[in-house]
């Protein structure tokens, strides 16, 4: 089986808990986008874990973990995150394999990345992490990649060109002195010595997993909201977040994807600039922060809030193909005594069915809410659909009904076994 896990809305959907509840069964976990712009966070015995690079699978034993072609790779941020996690005693020498086509993030690219937001007007509220101008070298064909580093003398050529021209660029630009090429070698250099064991053509690897039948988890970063094509452009990430990115980023046939899971939130969250058109108001927001902890696993920055908006997720629902929905922080709801859902926007008095592609226009739509009565009862001792409230229940169905699609997982809190599986 093969089954892709992508967010559906703006991220930080709670994508790293259901990952880390699926891969008990799965055999592969592969990463195929973005960076460590992600924050998944997996709590297992009370213990915090916050993954920004290396698939969640990696916290259970012998799950082979994959960092696919479509992930951008910070070598420096990759090796902090390999050491924290081996001193939570976790295996990862033995389970993580990185794709030779991945491409590698310098300190210019990060440089760059908060020049850019600091300059340009109407910034995006990137991470900082260098992902949007490793992305463009990428596509600009200039990008150095992990197979450049088993190879010194072709990789030093590559650096050079690079710094010599990004220095260039950084000088004329921004005023800025640039990198030294010297040392940005010998850092790389240095790098390459404790990653290179992990360095393989993981699409071969999956490709005769795939052959044998084994279970694949892909683990998608970001959201649907995000993704470069399909998101709110400008104010997406740099990748292609949606479903489709998983055959691109880790090079496998849309023929062999199974199911499609979206990672849906009870509520909606936005970290970094751009509209939310189910924004709440300062009371709400203040408590579903506290409530929800809604605060950037990567960034700290607080998370915007507001209400379900069934737009975005029916849009998501569309791009995707999902075939089930795992819908996450119900709990979150719990004390609220009204419930609202966006069901359409109204833009200059007509009504829009569909998310539209022009960002003044969603700027200024406004949402059509339904009601429904809140069920004030708290949900995270719940174990089974029964178990949750009829009101509760009702507020699933009408997201599911919105989404048209089944709701297969619930999840009443951040523990694993706050779980419900749906039979
Ligand atoms: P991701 O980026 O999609 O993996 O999500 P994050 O880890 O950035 O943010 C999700 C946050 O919600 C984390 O702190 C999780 O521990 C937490 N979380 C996940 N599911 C639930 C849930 O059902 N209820 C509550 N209260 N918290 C949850
Ligand atoms: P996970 O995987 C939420 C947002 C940033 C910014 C925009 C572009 O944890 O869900 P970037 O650094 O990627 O160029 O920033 O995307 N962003 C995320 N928001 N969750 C994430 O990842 C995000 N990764 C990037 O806040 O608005
Ligand atoms: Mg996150």
């Amino acid at each position: 089986m093969n089954v892709v896990l992508i967010g559906a809305q703006w991220g930080d959907e709670g994508k790293g808990k259901i990952i880390d509840i699926l891969s008990a069964k799965a055999d592969y976990i592969v990463r195929y986008q973005g960076g460590n712009n992600a924050g998944h966070t997996v709590v297992v015995n009370k213990k915090e874990i916050i993954l920004h690079l290396v698939p969640s699978g990696i916290l259970h034993d012998n799950k082979k973990c994959i960092i696919g072609n479509g992930v951008v790779v910070d070598p420096e941020a990759l090796i902090k995150e390999i050491n924290h996690l081996k001193k939570h005693k976790i295996k990862v020498d033995e389970n993580l394999l990185i794709s030779d086509r991945v491409h590698i993030i310098f300190p210019y690219h990060n440089l760059l990345d908060s020049l850019r937001e600091e300059k340009m007007k109407g910034k995006i509220g990137t991470t900082k992490r260098g992902i949007g101008p490793c992305y463009s070298d990428k596509v600009n064909r200039c990008g150095i990649r992990m197979v450049d580093l088993l190879n010194e003398k072709l990789f030093l050529e590559k650096l050079k060109v690079n710094v010599e021209e990004k220095n260039e660029f950084l000088k004329k630009i921004y005023g800025h002195s640039g990198f030294s090429y010297d040392e940005l070698a010998q850092k790389y250099l240095g790098y390459a010595k404790t990653i290179s064991k992990f360095i393989c053509d993981t699409s071969i690897i999956l490709a005769k997993a795939i052959k044998k039948k084994k279970y694949i988890l892909f683990e998608g970063a970001q959201g649907t909201l995000l993704d470069i094509d399909h998101g709110t452009y400008p104010f997406v990430t740099s990748s292609n977040a949606t479903a489709g990115g998983a055959c691109t980023g880790a090079g496998v046939s849309p023929a062999n994807i199974s199911k499609i899971i979206g990672v849906v939130k009870a509520y909606t969250t936005r970290v970094g600039e751009g509209p939310l058109p189910t924004i709440f108001d300062k009371d709400l927001m203040d408590r579903i922060q506290k409530k929800g902890r809604e605060f950037g696993a990567t960034t700290g920055r607080p998370r915007r809030c507001g209400w379900f908006d069934g737009v975005v997720a029916r849009h998501s629902a569309m791009i995707n193909g999902l075939t089930e929905v795992a819908l996450t922080k119900l709990d979150v709801l719990d004390e609220l005594d009204e419930i609202k859902i966006c069901t359409a926007y109204e833009y200059n008095g007509r009504k829009l069915k569909y998310f539209p592609a022009d960002i003044d226009v969603l700027s200024n739509c406004k949402p059509v809410y339904e009601s429904m009565p809140g069920w004030l009862k708290e949900t995270t001792s719940c174990k089974k659909y029964a178990d949750l409230p009829v009101k509760a229940r009702r507020y699933l169905e009408r997201l599911s009904m919105i989404m048209d699609t089944r709701i297969s997982i619930v999840s009443v809190g951040s523990r694993r076994r706050e779980t419900i599986i749906k039979k």
